[in-house]
């Protein structure tokens, strides 16, 4: 059920990624100057990209402190590491090689050969104790697939129904590749503000029935809701059915 959520329509995608960019560097850079430190939780997909890719030229204007700011993911193609469909890789190539990170604050999740070796639980269960020494995501990016998936979390899978544990391992997901690691809604809900970005004709119906309140087991993007902000960035073709 989406209560509370405000809408942003844009003209494109790539004035969604340059908006939603300036808009991302103003809110770390909002949490910065009231904390010191700054947390984000990226995203893979076509939109996600763009918006990494747009904050990249953006930060070359903004007067953020990349070394304060900690990266984590909301959900990951369990590959091995460097491989070119992770997300992991995917936010390297579009920002974070581009920018002054501090390596220790770049929490990517576990590949399929690293210390987990082949084993997503473990992956999955290592990220949630990571978790568990990070109280709230200043921002959380999300995508939204045709059907209404967001992170790896689709309908009516277990991952939506998850409300014991943070992370988790995703098999067989009907979005290849098959195996992921996913943060569950609860954790996604434990952010200060969750901003679905979505662009295309093709997420109209989704974005249509999020907005009228589908429930997550359904439309698992309507589950997605921030503490204190919830926001849908689309473009006009998204909003179609809107
Ligand atoms: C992934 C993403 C996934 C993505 C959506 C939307 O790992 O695939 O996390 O949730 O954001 O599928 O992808 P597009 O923006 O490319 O449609």
């Amino acid at each position: 059920m989406t209560t509370g959520a405000t809408t942003v329509v844009h003209e494109s995608q790539d004035e969604l990624a340059a908006r939603t960019a300036a808009r991302l560097a103003a809110a770390l850079a909002e949490a910065q100057a009231a904390r010191g430190t700054a947390s984000v939780v990226l995203t893979g997909g076509r939109t996600g990209g763009a918006v990494l890719a747009a904050l990249r030229d953006a930060a070359t204007m903004s007067k953020l402190d990349w070394s304060t700011i900690d990266i984590y993911w909301g959900d990951e193609r369990f590959l091995p590491r460097g491989d070119p469909e992770r997300n992991e890789t995917l936010a390297r190539r579009e920002l974070l090689d581009h920018v002054p990170v501090s390596p220790h604050r770049v929490h990517p999740m576990a590949p399929s050969d690293g210390e987990f070796g082949d084993d997503p639980d473990a992956a999955a269960e290592a990220y949630a104790v990571l978790l568990r020494d990070v109280p709230s995501f200043d921002v959380c990016l999300l995508g939204v697939g045709e059907e209404g998936h967001t992170a790896s979390i689709f309908p009516h899978s277990p991952a939506v129904a998850e409300t014991a544990r943070a992370v988790v391992a995703v098999r067989d997901c009907p979005k290849p590749p098959p195996t992921r690691v996913s943060l569950t809604l609860p954790t996604i809900r434990n952010a200060e503000r969750v901003w679905l970005m979505t662009a295309g004709a093709g997420k109209a119906e989704a974005v249509a029935a999020a907005l009228a309140g589908a429930e997550e087991a359904d439309l698992p993007a309507a589950g997605a809701r921030g503490r204190q902000e919830t926001l849908w960035l689309i473009d006009k073709a998204a909003a179609g059915e809107y």
